[in-house]
């Protein structure tokens, strides 16, 4: 089944798309052909405004020539070294930069970074050392990794044995000695929370102390959650939460993992969630804003004590063995030293603050319009929820999705819940138009 209705249609059949339903795509494809700024331009030219920062990721806008310079300059110098028992200063360079702006409070900065390859790597990452950390001090039987339901951490086995969404879950084996806290999504307490975060469900917290009693503390390595949940469709942590999982993880000495793959690099309106929620981590996993989303890359930042607990025995001893090919690849380092400088000069690690009032004014406006059964910003992300079609879950979403490509606006959805997240260069005007747009279409779709 094939479309070639028009001319610069590519041939569609050997591309297996990722995350997609491929035959239904293929009868009608969405491709966007180029991008600039705050747009893409489809295969028709039609500008499409981009509310999703492609997926979360493109946070500093499309086509920054900065990075596309920096890239190719590293190319024609050095496009390739290894990664294992060699060097390369660009490499060194990058995590000297991040460590500067590394998440935590000056004295307590995560500023220990190992390179990975993409969000799923370094979550994988993080999870082995959290438990090599463990072994490292004596506390080799804590090998048991907990995550939560609906979390979302990527697709590699580690990530969806400590991920909670059923889909990417039901076909395939999990890592055995994995267990969940429960989820905080509570429309029924905090639907419409307008100033802040959502006032109930701090004690779901308490889910950790529960699976220490289960599972004994000598069993447990660590503990992953994203701050935000961001791909089961935004959830916002209950007031009190995260630092109550801090300080039931701390008093069982148990790792804390923040999966910042999203909410890194000014999303929520500081540089990590951590600095935006004060709660202070062990191990923070991030990628997609690290480069722009323009060369794949990720990173895990690791506190001084996980780091240095490792760098012991013999001088000539392979400390950690764990690493990938493209570990600190010299132009995804260049594509971050160019991002990290726009970021920089652009005031866009803060500047979803600035902008955070206007969006959630915005956003909650939404609330009125039909079957609109929850709205939930933090800094430059919102999430719609809206109440399914008897029978039919995820195809009023889906609808909406399709008719606001239609009408050039870039939204994402999953399940039956809209998902925001524009470049962090969005101008108010835009934020209004993206409004207007939903508005429109949810009316129009209802
Ligand atoms: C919180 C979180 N962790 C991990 C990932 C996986 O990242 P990647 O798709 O780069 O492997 C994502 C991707 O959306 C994510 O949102």
């Amino acid at each position: 089944m094939n479309h070639h209705a028009r001319p610069n249609m590519p041939a569609l059949d050997s591309y297996w798309m990722p995350f997609t339903a491929n035959r239904q795509f293929k009868q009608a494809p969405r491709l966007l052909a180029s991008a600039s700024g705050m747009y893409y331009a489809d295969m028709d030219g039609r500008c499409v405004l981009d509310g999703t920062a492609g997926l979360w990721c493109v946070n500093a806008g499309h086509g920054r020539r900065e990075i596309a310079s920096a890239v190719e300059r590293q190319l024609m110098t050095l496009d390739y070294a290894p990664s294992f028992q060699m060097g390369h200063p660009i490499a060194f360079e990058f995590a000297e930069r991040l460590a500067a702006i590394a998440p935590g409070p000056e004295g307590q900065k995560l500023d220990r970074v190992f390179f990975t390859g993409s969000g799923s790597e370094s979550v994988d990452t993080a999870l082995k050392i959290a438990v090599a950390y463990q072994r490292a001090i004596g506390q080799g039987t804590r090998t048991r990794l907990i995550g939560r339901e609906r979390g979302y951490h990527g697709v590699g086995f580690g990530g969806i044995s400590v991920g909670g969404l059923v889909n990417n879950r039901r076909v395939f084996p999990t890592l055995p000695g994995t267990d969940h806290l429960r989820h905080t999504h509570d429309i029924a307490r905090n639907a419409f929370t307008k100033d802040g975060l959502p006032k109930h469900g701090a004690e779901l917290a308490d889910d950790l102390e529960r699976l220490v009693a289960l599972h004994g503390t000598e069993t447990i390595a660590a503990v992953i959650v994203e701050p935000v949940a961001g791909s089961t469709g935004v959830l916002l942590p209950p007031e009190g939460y995260l630092q109550r999982l801090r300080e039931i993880a701390t008093r069982h000495g148990i790792l804390l993992i923040f999966d910042e793959v999203i909410t890194g690099f000014g999303r929520l309106g500081s540089p990590f969630a951590t600095d935006h929620f004060g709660v202070v981590p062990d191990l923070v996993t991030t990628a997609k804003g690290l480069t722009n989303g323009v060369i794949p890359m990720g990173a895990v930042f690791a506190g001084r004590h996980v780091h240095d607990a490792l760098m012991h025995g013999p001088e000539n001893a392979i400390e950690l063995f764990h690493g990938y090919t493209y570990s600190g690849h010299p132009a995804a380092c260049a594509a971050g030293l160019a991002t990290l400088d726009i970021y920089e000069s652009e005031g866009l690690l803060t500047r979803a603050g600035d902008l955070a009032a206007h969006w959630a004014k915005a956003m909650h406006a939404l609330a009125d319009a039909p079957h609109v059964v929850d709205v939930r910003t933090i800094g430059l992300v919102a999430g719609i929820e809206l109440q399914p079609r008897d029978g039919a879950p995820g195809t009023r979403a889906y609808d909406v999705f399709t008719e606001c490509l239609a009408r050039g606006l870039l939204i994402r959805v999953t399940g039956d819940i809209i998902a925001l997240s524009p470049p962090l260069i969005v101008e108010a005007g835009q934020i209004d138009e993206m409004a207007a747009t939903l508005a429109d279409v949810i009316d129009a779709t209802a």
